[in-house]
């Protein structure tokens, strides 16, 4: 039997990394792993492959950027082809990326089952691309497989019956659990010339941020008055890069020294940094994952979260965009008032183990020997 993963945008890549590799380890299925090209660059794609010790895709579609009708239509058309000469039992889909929404569309059409891993998640604000990502995919896919508890009450209350609803815990956490051995050894700190605790680091990147002028500008004025007080270690995600060029911030960021905008990270290198910092600012779904996971405190620069365990449980404080609320949340925070925080049931690790475990079961394949 068959599985063909679906990668596509960079938070997908360490998603599917453990999957894959816990379903090679257990030999019982084929795998196809296709990236559709979303992501492209360099720094956005191909160094998660290495730091992750993925595999090269066995099939690249190519579809780049354009808008959201553009995008997704070109991967659908592309993937059709791709299901009907792979024919896979199994079409495995993470997150909430164009990619995802058009991959699952694809295959409920052609019959094919669906898995949705990361399903339920839910910020309740339609207004964003991923939540109707989401929702669309979460309707369509026969396993729901979800990271934390809250995720399986808002399937519930769509609707969705129990037996497709299959808590397996936070697949992202298994590869950082297995790298940041690895990340600890990187002289990162050193060549940025940080020291432990004594830096902070922000990421922004969604459309409702960066694509306003208005939000963006009063984003990085609470950021360069952050900045006086300890560095900002910013690396700038291509989209954000060009609308602050685009919108004419650079004045603004010339006067704030302690703000200092690099390129995007690698895997492992930006785990070097978010793991040893007093504070992180951002607007990614992930991070506000990894921070809690690390026991880092984490500020979260928009008006919802579709991550709430993070915030219940974890690191996590939702502050929204206004300025002076994310200066006041962060000289808390450096006054040592950071949130404790605990980490999350089933954040330990073995997700894709038990994701694995399913796709065996579900496709019918023998997992006795290895129970035994
Ligand atoms: C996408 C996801 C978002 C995810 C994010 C992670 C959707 C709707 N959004 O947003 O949920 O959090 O990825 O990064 O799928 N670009 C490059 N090089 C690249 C990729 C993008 O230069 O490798 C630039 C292009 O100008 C492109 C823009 O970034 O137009 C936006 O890329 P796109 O894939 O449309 O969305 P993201 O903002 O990255």
């Amino acid at each position: 039997k068959k599985v063909l993963h679906i990668v596509g945008a960079r938070p997908n890549f360490m998603k599917v990394a453990p999957i894959h590799k816990a379903i090679a380890a257990r030999g019982q299925l084929s795998q196809v792993l296709v990236h559709t090209g979303q992501h492209y660059d360099v720094k956005m794609s191909d160094v998660f492959f290495t730091d992750l010790g993925m595999p090269a895709p066995d099939i690249h579609l190519g579809i780049g950027s354009g808008s959201h009708a553009e995008q997704t239509a070109r991967v659908m058309l592309e993937l059709e082809k791709v299901f009907l000469s792979e024919k896979p039992d199994l079409v495995s889909v993470v997150g909430d990326v164009n990619s995802t929404l058009a991959a699952a569309l694809v295959a409920s059409k052609m019959g094919i089952l669906i898995s949705h891993v990361e399903a339920g998640l839910r910020s309740f604000d339609n207004r964003m691309p991923e939540e109707i990502n989401r929702i669309v995919t979460d309707r369509i896919a026969d396993l729901l497989l979800t990271p934390s508890p809250d995720a399986d009450v808002n399937l519930q209350k769509e609707g969705a019956a129990a037996s497709r609803i299959h808590f397996v815990g936070n697949v992202m956490i298994d590869s950082l659990l297995a790298s940041k051995a690895r990340a600890d050894t990187l002289p990162t700190l050193k060549d940025l010339g940080l020291t432990p605790q004594g830096y902070a680091v922000c990421t922004l990147h969604r459309a409702s941020n960066v694509d306003d002028a208005k939000i963006l500008g009063g984003l990085i004025s609470a950021l360069a008055h952050v900045s006086t007080r300890l560095p900002i270690i910013f690396p700038v995600h291509p989209r954000t890069r060009k609308m602050l060029a685009d919108k004419g911030l650079g004045g603004l960021l010339e006067k704030a020294p302690g703000l200092r905008l690099v390129e995007p990270m690698g895997y492992l290198e930006f785990l070097a940094l978010t793991s040893q910092a007093k504070l992180i600012l951002t607007d990614s779904g992930g991070l506000q994952e990894e921070s809690t996971a690390l026991g880092v405190p984490c500020l979260t620069l928009r008006e919802n979260t579709e991550r709430p365990i993070t915030v219940e449980q974890g690191t996590n404080l939702v502050v929204g965009v206004d300025p002076e609320r994310i200066r006041e949340a962060a000289t808390a925070i450096l006054n040592g008032q950071g949130k404790k925080g605990r980490v999350p049931e089933l954040w330990d690790g073995r997700s894709a183990e038990r994701i694995a475990d399913l796709y065996a079961r579900v496709l019918g394949v023998d997992t006795g020997a290895l129970r035994a």
